[in-house]
């Protein structure tokens, strides 16, 4: 049992803890396997989910997004899709016409679930020392808790898959991804590839947690996705990779200049 004391210790030595999780590998892939087959629809299909659940956050968009470094440098080249079970009410008849997009959704349904879950029993952690934080994320109509299913083309990124950045919302959690290549540490100085534990999901501080914890105690996770293997650099091989986004509700995320820091030489 994870205790208050554990939890802080952990994230005050590295700014990430494994938590246990209750989603299958095979659960996992089964889910990543159905958003690839989203993926494939028309565009008028995969771009018909559309909502926003924080209008001030420059996160928070419902629905399959593209970056492309073209567009701003500080991108990535990714496609990616954010679940929020706001998407069942709203969406319900669409839904029922089309059976690919209404399966990804039925499998994305329990991981958001027990995100929020997850999401719930740390943050009660956190209360012990920080009373309020609980409800700093949760009182609120649509809980800003977004499940992100991420497919990387290794064509087009080269060694990098996902440049250095921290996150822009409060917390993370990697819940899983198709082979190791995650990287975390408190600066460009001490990244090290995460063995990613069977049934556990990685917690990671992220950038604007002092709006859900006002501490100087904690440092948020700076992180990237490298590929290992070199030989496989520009190979048509795609990643996948299931990431939980959590954010308090109504406040804005920190400029990306902050975000992405450590990068300003490469842009
Ligand atoms: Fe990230």
């Amino acid at each position: 049992m994870l205790t208050q004391e554990m939890l802080f210790d952990e994230l005050k030595k590295t700014p990430y803890v494994q938590i246990e999780f209750p989603i299958s590998r095979p659960q996992f892939e089964e889910a990543a396997l159905s958003f690839f087959k989203f993926l494939e629809l028309p565009d008028h299909l995969k771009n018909h989910i559309e909502l926003k659940i924080a209008p001030l956050h420059r996160r928070g968009d419902i629905g399959l997004k593209h970056r492309d470094p073209k567009d701003d440098a500080y991108n990535d080249t990714k496609d990616f899709f954010h679940f929020h079970p706001l998407i069942l009410e709203t969406y319900s008849s669409f839904l029922k016409e089309n059976p690919i997009i209404q399966d990804f959704m039925a499998k994305a349904l329990p991981i958001w679930e027990a995100s929020n879950t997850a999401v719930k029993e740390l943050m009660a952690l956190m209360d012990q020392r920080f009373p309020g934080t609980s409800q700093k994320i949760f009182d609120t109509d649509h809980v800003h808790i977004l499940v992100r299913f991420l497919k990387y083309d290794w064509k087009a990124c080269g060694k990098y898959l996902a440049k250095p950045h921290f996150d822009a919302g409060s917390f993370t959690l990697a819940l899983a991804e198709s082979c190791p290549g995650l990287r975390i540490g408190k600066g460009p100085e001490d990244l090290k590839i995460i063995n990613h534990q069977e049934n556990h999901a990685i917690f990671m501080v992220s950038s604007n947690f002092k709006k859900t914890i006002e501490t100087d105690e904690l440092a948020p996770a700076w992180h990237d996705v490298i590929q290992r293997d070199e030989t496989q650099i520009g190979r048509g091989f795609s990643r996948w990779a299931i990431v939980v986004f959590i954010e308090a509700a109504n406040v804005e995320a920190l400029d990306k200049s902050e975000t992405h820091k450590w990068r300003t030489e490469e842009i």
